[in-house]
C-alpha cells in the first residue's frame, strides 16, 4: 500500500554549505530528471531528494508491515480453508512488499535496523488507514477492494518514479496488489449475493472503509506543501486530488456490480474539470489518526514491538551463522 503521501512532514532541506557537490553533479542530476531517466544509487543526488525518498520509501515499507495486522486478525476466523489460504498468501505478500521497500530505502544509505527502531519507537509514520479495526469478515473484502485499490491508484504511477530501486520495486508490488484487490472484490461479491445478513455485513464494511480509503491519497492539494517538490523530482506524477478523483471514478462503477452503494451522495463527474468529485472528508479525524490517536495506533505499535522482540533470537542466530561462515571462508583462503 502507499500510503506514504498522507504522512509527509515538512521537507528538511540541508543547507547548501553542508553539501560538497562534485563538479557537474547537480547538472547531471537535473539532466537525468529532464530526460525522465532514472537516478541510481551510484549517482550524486541532492540531500533533500535523498531525505525525501528515505522518508517516503520507509513510510511505505512500514505501512506494508503494519498493514499485515488488521488482516492477520482474521486468518484464524476465515470462513473456509480456501479463504484462509488466500488471506494468508495476501498477508505474506504484504510482508514481501515491506522487505523490497526496506531494501530500496537501504540503497540510500539508511540501515534497515534504524528504520525499524524508528517505527517501534513511535517516531516513524505509516499510513493512517491501518489504525482502524477490522470488525467483521466483510472487512477483508472492503480492505482488498478499497484499501488495496487505492494503493494501486497511488502506486502505478510510482513505477515510473525517478529513483530506480523504488520504481522497480513498485512494478512487482503493483502486480501483487491487483491480485489483492480482486480477492477483496470477490469476497464482497459473494457476500452481496448471500443472505440479507451477509449483504448487510458487506455494506457496513464499505461504509466504514470508504472515507479512510479516500484519505489514503493524502491531504487536499492546497494543503499538501511537499507534493510540488516531489512532482518536480519525478517521484510523484499526479497530485493527491487527481489520484483520489481517479479512484472515486473507478469504485463508483465497481460498486454497481456489487449491487451495493458508497456512503456518499455527492459523488458526481464534473464535466468542466473532467474530474470525479466526492463529499467532504473529515480531515481532522485524519490528522488525529496520523498523530497517533486513532482507534488502534497503540495496539498496532505494541504488536510490532512485541514481534520485533520475539524475533531477536532469529537475528542473533543469523548473525552467528554468518560470522561462522565468514570465519570458515577466511581459513579456507588462508
Ligand atoms: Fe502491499
Ligand atoms: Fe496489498
Amino acid at each position: 500500500m502507499s500510503l506514504h503521501t498522507d504522512a509527509s512532514p515538512g521537507l528538511q532541506a540541508v543547507p547548501a554549505e553542508a553539501e560538497s557537490v562534485p563538479d557537474g553533479a547537480q547538472a547531471h542530476f537535473e539532466q537525468l530528471l529532464a530526460e525522465d531517466s532514472r537516478i541510481e544509487p551510484r549517482d550524486w543526488m541532492p540531500e533533500a531528494y535523498r531525505k525525501t525518498l528515505v522518508r517516503q520509501i520507509s513510510q511505505h515499507a512500514h505501512s506494508e508491515i503494519i498493514g499485515m495486522q488488521p488482516e492477520a486478525n482474521w486468518i484464524t476466523r476465515a470462513p473456509s480453508l480456501k479463504r484462509k489460504s488466500i488471506l494468508m498468501a495476501k498477508v505474506q505478500d504484504e510482508a514481501g512488499h515491506g522487505l523490497y521497500l526496506y531494501s530500496a530505502a537501504e540503497t540510500l544509505g539508511t540501515p534497515r535496523e534504524k528504520m525499524t527502531e524508528d517505527l517501534i519507537a513511535g517516531k516513524a509514520r505509516y499510513s493512517s488507514i491501518f489504525n482502524y479495526p477490522t470488525l467483521s469478515w466483510a472487512d477483508m473484502g472492503a480492505i482488498g477492494w478499497l484499501v488495496d485499490g487505492a494503493a494501486i491508484c497511488n502506486q502505478v504511477p510510482l513505477c515510473r518514479a525517478s529513483y530506480g530501486p523504488y520504481g522497480r520495486a513498485m512494478v512487482r508490488v503493483c502486480k501483487e496488489e491487483s491480485f489483492h484487490q480482486r480477492q477483496g472484490f470477490e469476497i464482497l461479491l459473494e457476500l452481496a449475493n448471500g443472505t440479507g445478513a451477509q449483504r448487510g455485513m458487506a455494506q457496513d464494511a464499505i461504509n466504514r472503509w470508504y472515507a479512510p480509503s479516500l484519505m489514503m491519497f493524502g491531504p487536499p492539494d492546497d494543503d499538501s506543501p511537499n507534493s510540488k517538490q516531489s512532482m518536480a523530482w519525478n517521484i510523484k506524477r499526479f497530485s493527491n486530488d487527481e489520484l483520489r478523483s481517479r479512484f472515486v471514478g473507478m469504485i463508483v462503477e465497481q460498486v454497481k456490480v456489487l449491487g451495493l452503494t458508497l456512503p456518499d451522495d455527492s459523488i458526481r463527474f464534473n464535466e468542466d474539470k473532467q474530474q470525479w468529485e466526492h463529499g467532504p472528508l473529515d480531515w481532522n479525524e485524519f490528522k488525529e489518526v496520523l498523530a497517533g490517536r486513532g482507534p488502534c495506533n497503540a495496539q498496532r505499535l505494541a504488536r510490532r514491538r512485541e514481534a520485533h522482540e520475539d524475533g531477536a533470537w532469529v537475528r542473533e542466530a543469523a548473525a552467528a551463522y554468518a560470522a561462522k561462515q565468514a570465519a570458515a571462508q577466511k581459513t579456507e583462503v588462508a
